[in-house]
């Protein structure tokens, strides 16, 4: 290449150093960049001067700085290069500013000559940009909005001009954008822009890098962190983790009982996060018996819960953050049923009595269970358990009727109580019971029942009229008027005379009385149909057979039939000379009418013409000789007998016996004469008592018809018809007015059949009947001439008797 060549490249080196070159007054500029290792020429002075390189050390010259700083170049004397001899920071000795030079004098002496040097240093790229801190904390709060500027700290590079800050690169994200700006002393800071919201929720921290550039060559850069911290803003609610709880709660859960936790996360931090709660809308029962802790959540049962009372209980709860922000959530409570309520029974219908012999199924009631539990603790199963002929018929849903189940019997049982229990399905089952009292109302369905088969009354004959008889009982176990026996005699005849002038009976009492006196020997027994017949309707009846044996008193004498008292009571008895001792004479026939020992008869010799020549036999009443007759013996003999029967008292009859000892009728004159007169005194008499007998009728026959005519009105007759007890309630109404008293009450029984005869048959028993009868005897016409009446009565019928008697 040679010179040219050499030149070329000295050109290329240092050509652009003259550019800055300025050869003012003298004055010499020159370019330096910094930083150029020592030695490094930077001009040659005295070429540039037009000094002479050999005057350069002989003139002394040096180079000054203007102030006896640091030299950073020097000058070769014998070259007259200016070089440099230390490092040149440009940022150290300029900082920031654009232009940084350095000054130098050049100082000749011999002569002394002053030139100025000043020296340009020129930048390189030889710092970073730097930001101030390693790390930048940005603290955005996520409610920030798009379009939302942050400034950034600006970089710094020491370097100036194209070296310095060219721009700033932000990581590629998804929040943030970056504007670059310049400031008014040229430099360049960026600010992030939110281009899409933030959400803490969702990222809570971002670590951004941000670049800065400058533009040298080659170039440098400098990251810093950006470290964004997303600040909380209340912009969450409160989120339940459910929306609706549904929850089983036992009824009567203890006080306590924790029912359900409900719990909402906020997603917001700090107070912002924090969650109470509370019930938003609550029943007001509902608030009686939950109560929530308002920091757990926890629901708590603080009241006594009835599934009966409400099965299901709704409640929202509200969760509240510490800012306000809120929000529902729905609890459902179901309540279980707790068996905790027995079955009631309600009785719907009722009646309060049952009719006996009612067919079985008849309705006696009708009754409701209820049971307040649901479910297996609400069925119900109804039942009786006592042994009583009722039974329950499941009717609909929980309705029974309770209907009999056998026929019923009032005379057996009159009243039930009949328990019914109801128990329930549930687990303990509970029960309870009902007692129900149902009476048994009677029907007249037993006939009176005489206390026995038959019965026999003994009266002895003569016996008072009115007197008691018998009496008879029949017993009816019906109910009142159905069992009110009352007693009649059947009508009948007794040896053609109706029974009823025999025999009455007190309805009332079944007293039998005897209607007058009885004659044994007239008639000894007698049976009589008693009717014994309920008031029911229709009445019921039985009878009995009463059998009246008569019984005998000795009210006969014995009666002589042999010898005849009258006609030939003077007959004789011829007795042979020759009769033997023991041979029979004769015979005494007696009878009695009478019965039994009244009837038994013994004869006895009373009086006798020869006493020990005959004998008479006790029983037999066969005369027999005692002894052989003897001549001597008187012919007529007599003897007085007496014969008596063996009543107490006895009674007894005498008759005569006359007796002929002789074998020939004929040898007695006297007794034939005697016999003869005797047959004509009374043949006179009884002509004598004819007459006075006719004429004494007659007589008798007008005073009567006179008598009858005067007392026709008073003088009753005897009547005894009718005499038979009916009952009241068996009279035709007729009967019943008789003494316009409306009803007839039993005790005017008697009054009735009394009168029945005839309206002037006014003849009363005053003695004959019970006192009760008589002293309600206020119809009985008692007037003193009556009862007179009727004592006469009884006055000559007790005469007739005593006749009967002698
Ligand atoms: C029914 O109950 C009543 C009262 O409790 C009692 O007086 C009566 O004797 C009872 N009857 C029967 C038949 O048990
Ligand atoms: C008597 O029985 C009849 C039915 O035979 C009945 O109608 C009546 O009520 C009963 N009387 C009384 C008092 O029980
Ligand atoms: C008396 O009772 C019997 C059976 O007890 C009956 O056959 C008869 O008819 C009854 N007589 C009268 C008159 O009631």
């Amino acid at each position: 290449m040679g010179f040219k060549g050499a030149f070329l490249s000295w050109i290329a080196l240092y050509g652009w150093i003259f550019v800055f070159l300025h050869v003012c007054h003298g004055d010499l500029s020159y370019s330096v960049p910094e930083e150029t290792k020592k030695g490094f020429v930077v001009g040659n002075v005295a070429k540039d001067l037009a000094l002479d390189v050999k005057g350069l050390s002989y003139r002394e010259s040096r180079l000054d700085t203007e102030d006896n700083d640091k030299r950073f170049c020097d000058i070769n004397l014998q070259t007259g290069e200016l070089f440099v001899v230390d490092r040149i920071d440009r940022e150290e000795l300029c900082g920031s500013k654009i232009s940084c030079n350095l000054r130098y004098e050049l100082v000749l002496e011999n002569p002394l000559e002053l030139h100025q040097v000043s020296l340009h240093i020129e930048d390189i790229n030889d710092n970073s940009p730097v930001f101030p801190k390693n790390e930048i904390k940005l603290e955005i709060a996520e409610s920030a909005d798009k379009g939302a500027r942050f400034p950034l700290d600006e970089a710094h590079d020491a370097d100036v001009g194209r070296n310095g800050i060219q721009s700033y690169t932000l990581e590629k994200n998804n929040h943030f954008t970056l504007a670059v700006h310049s400031n008014s002393d040229g430099g360049k800071y960026s600010e992030l822009i939110l281009d899409k919201e933030l959400d803490r929720e969702q990222q809570q921290e971002m670590v951004l890098t941000l670049t800065a550039t400058d533009g040298g060559t080659p170039q440098r850069s400098s990251t810093v962190t950006i470290h964004v911290t997303v600040l909380d803003a209340n912009d969450n609610l409160p989120v339940f983790t459910q929306q609706t709880y549904e929850v089983r709660l036992f009824e009567n859960s203890p006080l306590g009982t924790a029912v359900v936790t409900v719990s909402a996360s906020d997603a917001d931090e700090g107070a912002n996060g924090e969650v109470t709660y509370d019930f938003n809308r609550i029943s007001d029962k509902a608030a009686k018996l939950f109560s929530i802790d308002s920091a757990s959540g926890e629901i708590t049962v603080i009241g006594p819960v009835d599934f009966e009372d409400k099965r299901e209980h709704e409640i929202r709860v509200q969760a509240k953050d510490g800012a306000g922000l809120a929000s529902t959530a729905k609890v459902l409570v179901n309540i279980v049923d707790v068996n905790d309520n027995a079955p009631v029974i309600f009785l719907k219908s009722f009646k309060n009595h049952v009719l006996e012999h009612a067919l079985p199924g008849t309705e006696v009631g009708m009754i409701n269970v209820q049971d307040k539990d649901s479910e297996g603790n609400r069925q119900v199963r109804c039942s009786i358990q006592q042994n009583v002929p009722f039974k329950l018929n499941p009717s609909i849903k929980n309705y029974y009727s309770l209907v009999t189940a056998a026929e019923l019997d009032r005379e057996l049982v009159s009243e039930y109580n009949i328990t019914i229990v109801a128990t329930d399905e549930g687990n303990p089952p509970l029960s309870s019971s009902k007692t129900i009292h149902l009476s048994v109302s009677d029907i007249n369905d037993n006939p009176p029942v005489f206390e026995e088969q038959s019965y026999s009354a003994y009266v002895s004959e003569n016996n008072k009229p009115g007197s008691s008889v018998c009496s008879v009982t029949a017993r009816d176990p019906d109910w009142r008027q159905n069992g009110t026996v009352f007693y009649s005699l059947l009508p009948s005849e007794v040896n053609g005379v109706p029974l009823s002038s025999y025999l009455s009976i007190n309805g009332d009492t079944g007293v039998i009385h005897a209607v007058r006196a009885f004659d044994y020997e007239q008639f000894r027994s007698f049976k009589v149909q008693v009717v014994a017949r309920d008031n029911g309707s229709p009445p019921l009846s039985s009878n009995v057979t009463v059998s009246v044996f008569i019984t005998d008193e000795n009210d006969n004498s014995p009666q002589i039939l042999y010898p005849t008292p009258e006609g030939n009571s003077f007959m004789t008895e011829m007795v042979p000379k020759a009769a033997l001792s023991g041979s029979l004479l004769s015979k005494v026939i007696a009878v009695d009418a009478d019965s039994g020992q009244n009837a038994w008869l013994s004869y006895q010799i009373v009086k006798s013409t020869d006493p020990g020549l005959f004998t008479i036999g006790v029983h037999s009443g066969e005369i027999r000789a005692q002894r052989d007759i003897s001549e001597s013996d008187s012919m007529k003999q007599n003897l007085v007998i007496s014969v008596k029967d063996n009543g107490q008292p006895s009674l007894s009859t005498t008759c005569a016996v006359y007796l002929l000892i002789s074998d020939n009728l004929a040898e007695v004159p006297e007794l034939k004469d005697m016999s003869y007169e005797e047959n004509n005194s009374k043949l006179t008499s009884y002509l004598i008592i004819a007459l006075v007998s006719v004429s004494t009728f007659f007589l008798t026959f007008i005073i009567l018809i006179i008598a009858v005519r005067l007392c026709h009105r008073r003088k009753p007759r005897l009547l005894f018809d009718g005499a038979v007890a009916i009952p009241s309630a068996y009279l035709p109404p007729n009967y019943a007015d008789v003494d316009r008293t409306g009803t007839l009450r039993s005790t005017y029984n008697y009054d009735a059949y009394m009168t029945t005869g005839s309206r002037t048959s006014d003849f009363k028993f005053v003695t004959s009947y019970n006192d009760n009868t008589l002293a309600a005897g206020s119809t009985l016409k008692k007037s003193p001439n009556d009862n007179s009446n009727c004592l006469d009565f009884f006055e000559d019928a007790s005469k007739c008797s005593t006749l009967v008697n002698n």
